[in-house]
């Protein structure tokens, strides 16, 4: 079996974080009994590229429970969990990818996870699908359908469908309520002050956090910021989000005016150079610049690096740029997903929804509906409210149901007061 890892001996500490993981997974586990014992993806070839995490694991094992051939290479180059990769080469999944690794590599890795000839793709950030397109079209005939995790992915994913190039469907498991609204608020929120906090121990009562972007994403992080003390300023866009952000008691200005005030600079937007030179030049000495949105093209990093006259490494995440008018900027994770690169990413118990979207979406697409065509689909909304009562389930939650007078009032034009 082909594979591509750091470091074998690091397969018992592996197996250990992703047991850990699994028992915050109660859905998957759930679905992952009824694989094993229905086999729906028997005889199906996966090629994954996920962050390579301990609940990536999780799913990859619910995949070969039903009876799947899984590749796995990683979605970014800093996010790979080794021990993890290592674990998973064991249980004989071709897992190519090493933390730290170059973008060459990346690459490669990527071309390696195509090479098992897919019928299904699983992305997170579309690196996987477009490779497909520009340089392996010979496996499109072969291609049932994929999956796609994340904002930004689905956004590119959108745009070839658009341009009539996506050769294949898609489904955008993002777009799931039980996705987005948990995975990219809680999760995102949770997971990048953490790594926020293990890159720099930094005390964050008192602190002006400055978050581009009140998305899901940036609403989680701007709520628990908050939540530790910070004073947190909103930078955006969108008029309404912007309204929203105001009525929840933030500050809203221009990231001109929030580059002189703040401290830390968090961007999650999914767009290219929101923190440019012009910005960079207003921010006070000691500003630290981290981003957990998909790619790192949020800060504009090349204009930091032309900006700076000496650069140093001062802790594992974080690079102190000096400047010539003697200011300090400290760029944390080198501009990377700051939640994936120096934490853990996203805690178990919200990827267990998000998962639990992937495999049932690759269940329906081995399953092979000939309606499918090269699109974007939304994820079945029975998928949907099944993964929320399966949670509220496991979490030993009982909800009401309507009454018969209650549905038929709710379906009704005719009942006033
Ligand atoms: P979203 O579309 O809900 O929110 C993005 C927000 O950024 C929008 O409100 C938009 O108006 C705003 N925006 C765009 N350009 C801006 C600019 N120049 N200045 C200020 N605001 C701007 O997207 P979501 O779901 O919050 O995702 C954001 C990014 O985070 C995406 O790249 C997504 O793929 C990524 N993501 C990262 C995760 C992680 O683990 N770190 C998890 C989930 C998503």
């Amino acid at each position: 079996m082909d594979f591509h890892v750091n470091n074998l001996d690091l397969v018992p500490a592996g197996r250990s974080r992703i047991g850990w993981a699994e028992r915050e997974m109660p859905v998957l586990r759930r679905i992952r009994d009824r694989f094993a014992a229905e086999r729906p993806l028997a005889g199906m070839r996966i090629a994954a590229c996920l962050h390579v995490t301990t609940e990536t694991a999780a799913l990859v094992r619910t995949l070969v429970a039903g009876g799947a051939t899984v590749r796995l290479c990683a979605s970014n180059p800093l996010s790979t969990q080794d021990d993890v990769a290592a674990a998973l080469v064991e249980e004989q999944v071709g897992v190519f990818a090493i933390k730290g690794e170059d973008r060459e590599t990346y690459y490669r890795h990527i071309r390696q996870a195509l090479d098992l000839r897919p019928h299904i793709t699983m992305d997170d950030g579309a690196d996987l699908v477009t490779t497909v397109h520009e340089q392996r079209r010979d496996l499109l005939p072969g291609l049932a359908g994929g999956t796609e995790e994340t904002t930004t992915g689905v956004i590119r994913l959108r745009a070839m469908a658009r341009d009539g190039v996506l050769g294949y469907p898609i489904i955008a498991v993002n777009d799931a309520r039980t996705k987005h609204l948990f995975d990219n608020r809680y999760g995102t929120g949770q997971s990048t002050i953490d790594g926020l906090l293990r890159a720099t121990n930094l005390l964050l009562a008192g602190r002006v956090v400055v978050v581009c972007g009140y998305g899901l994403c940036g609403r989680g992080v701007a709520m628990r910021a908050r939540g530790m003390g910070a004073r947190v300023i909103i930078t955006e866009v969108d008029p309404l989000r912007s309204l929203e952000a105001v009525m929840e008691g933030y500050q809203v200005r221009p990231l001109a005016q929030a580059a002189e005030e703040g401290e830390v600079f968090i961007t999650v937007t999914g767009n290219r150079d929101v923190i440019r030179r012009e910005h960079l030049e207003r921010m006070r000495d000691g500003a630290i610049l981290a981003n957990s949105g998909h790619f790192n093209v949020e800060i504009d990093i090349p204009s930091l690096e032309k900006m700076a006259t000496g650069k140093q490494r001062l802790r594992e995440y974080v690079d102190e740029y000096r400047l010539a008018d003697g200011r300090r900027l400290y760029l944390l994770a080198e501009g990377r997903l700051l939640n994936l690169a120096a934490a853990e990413g996203h805690p178990a118990a919200v990827m267990d929804m998000s998962f639990a979207n992937q495999a049932l979406s690759v269940e329906v697409l081995a399953k092979g509906d000939p309606r499918l065509k090269p699109d974007v689909y939304p994820v079945p909304s029975a998928i949907d409210a099944a993964v929320a009562r399966y949670k509220l389930e496991a979490m030993g939650i009982a909800i009401d149901t309507l009454t018969p007078e209650q549905q038929r009032y709710l379906s009704s034009w005719t009942e006033g007061t």
